[in-house]
């Protein structure tokens, strides 16, 4: 990725730089669904921490719509507290753990609050 750093272009876009980066992003997606046993397809590269969150949680609502129960915890970052904010009034339900003294929110924390 080191090269990248300094020169990227667009990836969509048909200039050099742009043909050169899409190919660099097909080899690393090609690379990352190897290391997971994965199809390249069914990987989604985001350009953030906040971005990775909104195709998560909003993507679990589409893709599920069975499933519509988050449970989290108290000390998440901002853009996790937007979403639990956004996710109620999108037919969710959401559940906010507290944490321990050193900050633990494992699963039995979640106690009987879980769905079935
Ligand atoms: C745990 C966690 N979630 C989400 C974010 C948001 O990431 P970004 O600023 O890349 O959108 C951060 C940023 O520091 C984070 O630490």
């Amino acid at each position: 990725m080191l090269p990248w750093f300094s020169s990227a272009g667009n990836a969509g876009s048909a200039h050099a730089l742009g043909v050169l980066s899409d190919g660099a992003l097909v080899h690393a997606r090609n690379e990352v669904a190897a290391l997971l046993n994965a199809s390249p397809a069914e990987l989604a590269f985001n350009g953030c921490g906040t971005e990775g969150l909104n195709h998560a949680y909003r993507g679990v609502l589409e893709a599920f719509p069975a499933k519509r129960h988050f449970i989290t915890t108290a000390v998440e970052h901002a853009a996790v507290h937007a979403l639990v904010a956004w996710a109620p009034q999108h037919g969710a339900e959401v559940t906010v753990l507290g944490v321990d003294g050193q900050g633990g929110a494992g699963p039995w924390r979640v106690g009987g609050r879980a769905p079935a």
